[in-house]
């Protein structure tokens, strides 16, 4: 019986390039290129346009992009030939001839894998991608407390991810310019469709171009190295999540103080006032916002010591680093704070004098985790507001 080479049908099911034609770009490459482009649409329209309480539909293109960050690194190694990083490493005189040939037009002949300026424009864009994952995955443990990094990144080293993370989202944009320009430079000067080889991963095979040690790609390799990856980061990321973490730890409280300060809002997380504003409103609770508060001496004494010890100077959270410099209103220490105003001007103003939420002070009824401190931009869920006739609320579920 003849023996079927299966290696071969199935190369040839896979390469449907005609026979003047060289399979350049590799499925896998195919499908990174433009699963790529998808993410870093998502992600740089998610991060710009949408709202703190939107942070979730961000994280997941995000992760999903890391996914295909880690998969082209071990790609770049174990690829088919025009797939893996050696050719990507032209040294500057190469990079710069090959500028200033399609610069001036004179370029003739489409290189068989990236040209050299396209090789390392696209390299930078790997590394500013890689740099936005890991400024994204500090800022988000920095800033929220949450995320594999929560246990050991500061807010302040969070707040410093976050702003190179948008300085490094804009640089994105004029490195994708640049590799747009140059393979449409390329294309029409060579008079080879580009973008359809990037889709059908053909291009045509010209003699001088025949390289003499392709190289293979080396699935087997790809996928043992990409599990182990997988696991390493999945079991890391675990065990760092698990660590007591510095500036936020669960708080419990006290029976007093749910009595006393949680009947007519709830029970405000200490981490929001810095001592002094606490000592000042407990000072002054026979004016408590229109109120009387009466309370014995061993209740005030309770009741400070617990907002006191647990006050914003002690957590190193984000609303306990917003509010903790007193500006603004002195009788009105959060909701007039100039930040917190800042912070939701987004927010339909209609929804903090209507109920459900009824006043700004009423912070859990939109950040679900309030009663934590942690705020996170995930736990915010807007209660609906159906506008018909005049405005309708429904209760936050
Ligand atoms: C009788 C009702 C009542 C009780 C009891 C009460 N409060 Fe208040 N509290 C208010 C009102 C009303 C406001 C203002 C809300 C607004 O402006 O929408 C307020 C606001 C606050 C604020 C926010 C100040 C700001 O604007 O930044 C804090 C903090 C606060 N209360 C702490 C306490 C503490 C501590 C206790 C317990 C000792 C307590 N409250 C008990 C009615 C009460
Ligand atoms: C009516 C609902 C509502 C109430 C009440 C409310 N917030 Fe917010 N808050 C929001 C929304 C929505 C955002 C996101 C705004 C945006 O991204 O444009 C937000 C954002 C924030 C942020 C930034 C979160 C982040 O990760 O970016 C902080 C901190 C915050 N609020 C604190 C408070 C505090 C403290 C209170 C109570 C004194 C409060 N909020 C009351 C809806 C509310």
């Amino acid at each position: 019986m003849e023996k079927v080479n299966w290696r071969r049908r199935l190369g040839r099911y896979l390469r449907s390039c005609v026979n003047a034609e060289w399979e350049v770009w590799d499925r896998p490459v195919r499908f990174f290129h433009w699963v790529v482009t998808g993410m870093i649409v998502a992600c740089l329209l998610t991060g710009w346009l949408d709202p703190a309480w939107q942070l979730d539909r961000h994280l997941i293109f995000g992760g999903i992009l890391t996914g295909l960050w880690l998969f082209r690194l071990i790609w770049g190694l174990v690829g088919s030939e025009y797939a893996r990083f050696s050719h990507f490493f032209y040294a500057p005189h190469q990079v710069l001839q090959d500028g200033a040939a399609l610069w001036q037009g004179r370029l003739k002949v489409a290189s068989l894998g990236l040209n050299p300026l396209n090789a390392w424009v696209s390299f930078v864009l790997l590394l500013v991608v890689g740099a936005l994952l890991l400024t994204g995955v500090v800022a988000y443990g920095g800033e929220e407390h949450l995320g594999p990094l929560a246990s050991v990144v500061s807010f302040q080293l969070g707040e410093r991810a976050q702003r190179w993370h948008g300085w490094l989202a804009y640089a994105v944009l004029p490195l994708v310019g640049l590799h747009l320009l140059i393979v449409w430079r390329e294309s029409k000067l060579t008079r080879q469709p580009l973008l359809r080889s990037m889709i059908t991963g053909c291009k045509p095979l010209d003699s001088d171009h025949v390289e003499e040690q392709y190289r293979d790609s080396h699935a087997g390799w790809a996928i043992l190295v990409g599990g182990l990856v997988i696991f390493a980061v999945d079991h890391w990321s675990k065990e760092l999540a698990q660590l007591p973490m510095d500036g936020w730890r669960p708080l419990a409280y006290p029976q007093i103080y749910q009595e006393k300060c949680g009947s007519c809002h709830w029970t405000i997380h200490p981490s929001l006032l810095p001592e002094e504003r606490w000592q000042n409103l407990l000072n002054q609770l026979d004016h408590h916002f229109g109120h009387t508060i009466f309370l014995s001496g061993k209740e005030a004494i309770a009741i400070s010591s617990f907002v006191l010890i647990h006050a914003a100077e002690d957590w190193d959270t984000e609303v306990a680093h917003r509010f903790r410099k007193a500006t603004g209103n002195a009788s009105h220490y959060i909701i007039e704070h100039p930040l917190w105003q800042k912070l939701h001007d987004r927010v339909d103003q209609r929804l903090f004098t209507a109920p459900p939420v009824g006043s700004r002070v009423h912070c859990p009824v939109c950040h679900h985790d309030a009663l934590s401190g942690r705020f996170a931009a995930h736990a915010i869920h807007l209660p609906k507001i159906e506008e018909k006739k005049g405005v309708l609320f429904t209760p936050p579920q």
